[in-house]
């Protein structure tokens, strides 16, 4: 029986619990001095006046690097000013996405958003780097910001469009479709900005040597970030190495290389001696990311049995004059019905803020509370059970592209998820499912996210004490790749897993890709795959030709790899041990390297993972407050490679999206541009108290093109749909249809 699909335990979970996995500010160096950034307290203007000299005498300190004194960086070559945020008409410029934004690394005077880094201060320890940088006196030139989205969004601008990501899409006529219908909804959709808030904070150790630079940092792109570093100080790639082999929690943040890690290294060469720059969760609101608000207009019209004739999603969505950043919200809905008709776009209101980066189901997330919500608000009109309507509309192709899917099992889903949840058990009406005063609502909605992959590479190794060395430049956010990978590794080779060690984040590794957009499985996993498939076909050729092995004279068809052993498939007695034959042959590992891609099936097929998820919710009539005491899921996500780790991920994302639905919201003073909520005990997300039973079931999909092992990624399906499905819960329960997130107790008395 293969090893893959098991639950085991993490491998790396035993380091974690005892303190022994080394995150990013723990690596221990030599002379190793401490930074503190200093943080712009305007939201924009110019600096004035900072009177470093003060805090240099202040004790420990080794240097303050500022506007005035860092060094001066080679002109990026996309270059350009800072956006003047023109209206409709103006030209899209050409400067790149994130996960490279601009960064903001002391060039010159100008502050463009309230917490951006303008000074490190270091010192020979953390106390004394924190307080001589709360010391720092800094004047400024205040400007007049913008940092009112109304305003903002009257002047939308186009994005440039992006790869799958155009700023419009449509088909047939949408407008036509519309007026069509003998049933039309209308309605507008907020969500709010919100921060990332990984256990384990941005965190870099700089190293700076005359023959290259080291950074240990908490990344979820270890290649990424030697990239942005080489081409920030113009140097080789070759002379950068990235560090990370375990990283507390990303959901995005961390997929971006933030402006610290560039400081960080600045410093360290500036100051002469590796330096730690560890982000406060204070600093955690503004300078590395956050998702943008959005508006979204979303219109629906269906004929009178229900048949979509017309879509129509509309995004406006908040980035920065730093930057762009697209929440790509219309995605989803590009290909989630088969309407006759669509029509979306995507517009962007830029404010005087940090650049907003991918969170969590990017898009996705925030764009199915829209889609979902309209869709329930649309079963209302038609009177019309949710699912049904979503049956009714199933799409059985990709409707954007017109190709099929790899595989598909949502109609499996909707099956299980409701009869798991007992969803023929609802009576439609709001407010029909009390218990004494409690108000009952079941919601349901449809979850999706799109199959990513990327090319990647991976090695392994076969030891001569039998044990093997598995590698791949790739990321643990707290997902289990350590663990699956090694259970691919252990199929491939035919070893037992106890008997390999898979190595990451590091880039003298194979390079893999950004652990972003749930990819790094159906990345990575092939590239394991291959590696170890061919490092073992080397090792039975190694044997068979060999004539002091017990195999020599058999073809490679007649060898199987089982255990650790080497032996006749017609005769199971027959068997030489892994480990044994590369002792014989001089004892040097035998080994083999991959590079895994996609191909082009993806012309051929669209790649989607789908689900279903049902929600329960009580609401107290007097106070509003809402509980969840149950949630179904049930998903198709092609093979699983663990079942335990697979359910964490999907539970840990649906645990998300009940903190979107009803707490999770960055409250911005914006009369200056500020979160005032900071930190982990205002800014809201559910606790252990908050949740109640989670369901989960991952249907069997078995998908022929996706990859070589057959894999969707769990990593960020499981919150799509779960906010939707919460407000449309809170609508059957209390007839409120509540359009703008987070769903809290003052929207609903
Ligand atoms: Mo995820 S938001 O694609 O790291």
């Amino acid at each position: 029986m293969s090893v893959i699909g098991q639950g085991i335990d993490r491998l790396d979970g035993r380091l974690k619990v005892t303190g022994q996995a080394t995150y990013s500010a723990e690596h221990k160096l030599p002379r190793l001095a401490h930074g503190v950034m200093v943080l712009s307290t305007v939201p924009k203007g110019r600096i004035t006046a900072i009177d470093s000299a003060m805090v240099k005498r202040m004790p420990g300190v080794i240097l303050v690097l500022t506007h005035e004194n860092a060094p001066r960086l080679p002109k990026p070559k996309e270059g350009g000013e800072g956006k003047t945020g023109g209206g409709e008409q103006s030209k899209p410029d050409q400067k790149k996405q994130p996960p490279n934004p601009k960064l903001s690394l002391l060039q010159d005077d100008r502050v463009q958003y309230n917490a951006q880094p303008i000074a490190v201060v270091v010192a020979d320890t953390f106390e004394h780097a924190r307080a001589a940088a709360r010391s720092l006196q800094v004047r400024y030139a205040a400007e007049p910001a913008q940092l009112d989205f109304q305003q903002a969004k009257l002047r939308p601008r186009r994005p440039e469009p992006q790869p799958d990501r155009p700023p419009e899409t449509g088909r047939g006529n949408a407008v036509r479709g519309l007026e069509s219908a003998a049933s039309r909804i209308d309605v507008t959709f907020t969500t709010p900005m919100e921060n990332h808030n990984p256990l384990e904070p941005h965190a870099t150790i700089a190293d700076w040597q005359a023959e290259g630079l080291t950074l240990y940092d908490s990344t979820q792109n270890v290649s990424g970030v030697r990239k942005v570093a080489a081409q920030t100080f113009g140097i080789d790639v070759e002379r950068i190495r990235v560090v990370c082999p375990f990283v507390g929690g990303g959901f995005g943040s961390k997929g971006t290389t933030w402006s610290h890690v560039m400081l960080a290294a600045m410093a360290s060469r500036v100051a002469g001696v590796p330096v730690k720059l560890a982000l406060e969760r204070t600093q955690m609101y503004g300078p590395v990311g956050a998702r943008p608000l959005t508006e979204q207009h979303l219109r629906l019209g269906a004929s009178r049995d229900g048949k979509l004739l017309a879509v129509m999603h509309d995004t406006i969505s908040s980035t920065s004059f730093v930057d762009d950043f697209v929440e790509p919200c219309t995605a989803v809905t590009r290909k989630a019905y088969a309407s006759d008709s669509l029509q979306t776009s995507q517009r962007l209101a830029t404010l005087n803020v940090g650049v907003p980066t991918y969170m969590r189901a990017p898009g996705e997330s925030s764009g199915s509370f829209a889609l979902e919500s309209a869709m329930d608000e649309l079963a209302y009109a038609l009177d019309m059970d949710p699912v049904r309507l979503r049956l009714l509309n199933y799409a059985e192709k990709d409707p954007e592209k017109d190709i099929p899917w790899s595989s598909k099992s949502l109609r499996e889903c909707y099956r299980v998820g409701a009869e798991r949840f007992g969803w023929a058990r609802r009576t439609a009406a709001p407010g029909s499912m009390r218990k004494g005063r409690t108000l009952v609502g079941w919601g349901m909605a449809t979850c999706a996210y799109p199959a990513n992959r990327k090319g990647a590479k991976a090695s392994a190794l076969i030891n001569a004490d039998g044990t093997a060395l598995v590698r791949s430049g790739t990321h643990d956010l707290g997902t289990g790749t350590y663990t699956v990978m090694t259970q691919v590794a252990a199929d491939a080779l035919g070893m037992p897993v106890s008997t390999i060690r898979f190595e990451l984040g590091d880039t003298r590794f194979p390079e893999a890709p950004v652990s972003g957009g749930s990819q790094t499985v159906a990345s990575v996993g092939p590239a394991v795959y291959q590696a170890a498939t061919a490092a073992r076909d080397k090792l039975i050729a190694t044997a068979l030709g060999d004539s002091a092995s017990p195999l020599h004279g058999l073809t490679p068809a007649d060898i199987e790899a089982v255990d650790g052993w080497l032996r006749a498939k017609a005769d199971p007695q027959r068997r030489e041990a892994m480990g044994a034959v590369v002792a014989r042959n001089g004892g040097k590992p035998i080994g083999a390297e991959a590079s895994a891609d996609q191909g082009d099936e993806k012309k051929r097929y669209a790649m989607q993972a789908f689900g279903a998820v049902f929600v329960e919710v009580h609401v107290d009539p007097d106070l509003g407050t809402v509980r969840v005491p149950r949630v179904v899921g049930a998903y198709g996500v092609g093979r699983v490679l663990n079942s335990k780790t697979t359910h964490s991920q999907l539970m840990g994302g649906i645990v998300w999206g009940l903190g979107m639905g009803l707490m999770e919201k960055t409250e911005m003073d914006w009369r200056f541009g500020r979160a005032v909520n900071a930190n982990l005990a205002d800014y809201h997300v559910p606790v252990n108290a908050d949740i109640g039973d989670i369901d989960i079931t991952v249907v069997d999909e078995h998908d022929p093109h996706i990859n070589e092992l057959g894999t969707k990624g769990v990593g960020e399906i499981g919150i799509t749909g779960v906010a939707a499905a919460v407000a449309n819960a809170i609508y059957h329960a209390t007839g409120k249809r509540i359009r703008d997130l987070p769903i809290t107790p003052d929207k609903l008395v």
